[in-house]
């Protein structure tokens, strides 16, 4: 069985999400560990729910980015896991780090990529004034939102939208997109050809 780390750092709705899809059994695999770099993120409580091991690296607590980047990485080796999941991880990562688990690592995001990246991105898709938003889950390369795609859903954006209502929307699809994305995965079904991610046996097709 498949060994899964996530990394959040705040709210961890999307962590949740994986956590309902592993413990009804959608998902073959187990979560090992919650590495975050908010010691006050909810993701924790959520993680101590169900007993998941966390591990705090705290940004403030370390003198300069090199010293954070470095105990970041250090705890995710310790996880030893098969897959590092990004949901709600707001800095970036290394170069290094992104090539040390090259392959073993997705990200979720706001926005129908490659639209839209960076932070706020259901405010940036709202004042672009786009008709269709939605949610991307890919590969985490060594850009900013840049890695091969895995799954997209769409969200239509009404007149009415606020950032929070667009955000509450997109979100609907993200708990699924995520879980979707990280069993497809576990079942060793993502082949990546270049910046094309394929799907075996794809039940769409
Ligand atoms: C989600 O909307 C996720 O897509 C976004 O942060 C939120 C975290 O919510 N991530 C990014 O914007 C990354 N650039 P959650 O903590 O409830 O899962």
């Amino acid at each position: 069985m498949k060994r899964i780390a996530v990394i959040a750092s705040g709210r961890g709705s999307n962590f949740q999400a994986i956590i309902d899809r592993v413990c009804d059994g959608t998902i073959p695999a187990q979560i090992t560990c919650l590495i975050t770099d908010n010691p006050s993120a909810y993701a924790i409580k959520r993680a101590e729910n169900h007993n998941i091991p966390v591990s705090v690296i705290n940004f403030s607590e370390y003198a300069d980015r090199a010293l954070y980047n470095q105990a970041l990485e250090n705890a995710m080796r310790e996880c030893r896991a098969d897959l590092f999941v990004l949901a709600g991880y707001m800095r970036l990562l290394k170069p290094e780090t992104v090539r040390a688990f090259a392959g073993k690592m997705i990200n979720i995001h706001p926005a129908l990529l490659p639209s839209f990246s960076g932070l706020h991105a259901q405010r940036q898709a709202l004042d672009y004034g786009v008709k269709i938003a939605g949610c991307t889950v890919h590969f985490v390369d060594e850009g900013m939102d840049t890695g091969p795609i895995i799954l997209q859903y769409p969200v239509v954006v009404l007149n009415s939208d606020t950032e929070e209502s667009l955000a509450a929307r997109i979100m609907e699809f993200e708990h699924v997109a995520l879980p979707q994305a990280v069993k497809l995965f576990c079942e060793d079904r993502l082949e990546v050809s270049g910046r094309k991610v394929i799907i075996n046996d794809d039940q769409r097709e």
